[in-house]
């Protein structure tokens, strides 16, 4: 058993160094599924919605960008994250403020669900200048993910050098990965099955201020 401090160490300083952090089981079994439960509700009660791009929502140029659905979690309401989810994301948080003197004084979250054949082109999660994201984190949903069901996140970890310069992650459940919003590029490839995450940004500062 690792301690959570010694978890939180290790992604810390993979941050410092490489600008991404990747953890396995950050998320036991058990939590996942009560997650699921609780996307596929949302799911089926048609909560999810085509994301947009930031500047441009145009519809058909959106889709040619990204094809997943997306249902913004409002924290305070959505149960299945209140028991272990928030209250350990939180003080992962407390964690990265000290050890990477970050300032991170909020987040924001939603659900993802990428259909099928569907996938989000390699870009910056930055839209805007002002853009308060520091670091963007995603937890994986998916029981038994293979490498050629697809929908891997490519990782584009050295952005000064060409698109050789990779990582493929595989969305398995309980993963983790985190990185610096307006550092790495990256990419979902195209996904041969249903494939749903949890997807968020660390922000500087508070929404509602
Ligand atoms: C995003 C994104 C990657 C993933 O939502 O901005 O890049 O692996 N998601 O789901
Ligand atoms: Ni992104």
């Amino acid at each position: 058993m690792h301690s959570d401090e010694a978890v939180f160490d290790r992604c810390s300083q993979h941050i410092s160094n490489d600008n991404y952090s990747v953890i396995d089981q950050f998320l036991t079994s058990e939590e996942v599924s009560d997650i699921l439960v609780g996307v596929e509700n949302k799911y089926s009660q048609d909560k999810f919605k085509k994301a947009g791009v930031g500047q441009n929502d145009d519809y058909n140029n959106t889709s040619q960008v990204r094809g997943d659905l997306i249902y913004w979690i409002d924290s305070q309401k959505v149960f299945e994250l209140k028991r272990r989810f928030l209250p350990y994301l939180n003080k992962f948080i407390t964690h990265l403020n000290q050890k990477c003197f970050l300032s991170i004084k909020d987040y924001e979250m939603h659900y993802s669900v990428y259909p099928k054949g569907t996938y989000y082109k390699r870009h910056l999660d930055q839209f805007k200048k002002d853009d308060n994201r520091v670091l963007t984190f995603i937890c994986y949903l998916n029981f038994d993910w293979r490498k050629g069901d697809g929908g891997d996140l490519r990782l584009y970890t050295n952005q000064k050098n060409t698109d050789a310069q990779y990582i493929d992650i595989l969305p398995e459940a309980g993963r983790f990965v985190c990185f610096k919003s307006d550092v790495l590029e990256h990419e979902v490839l195209v996904t041969n099955k249903t494939r749903y995450s949890l997807t968020g940004w660390m922000l500087t500062r508070a929404m509602d201020s």
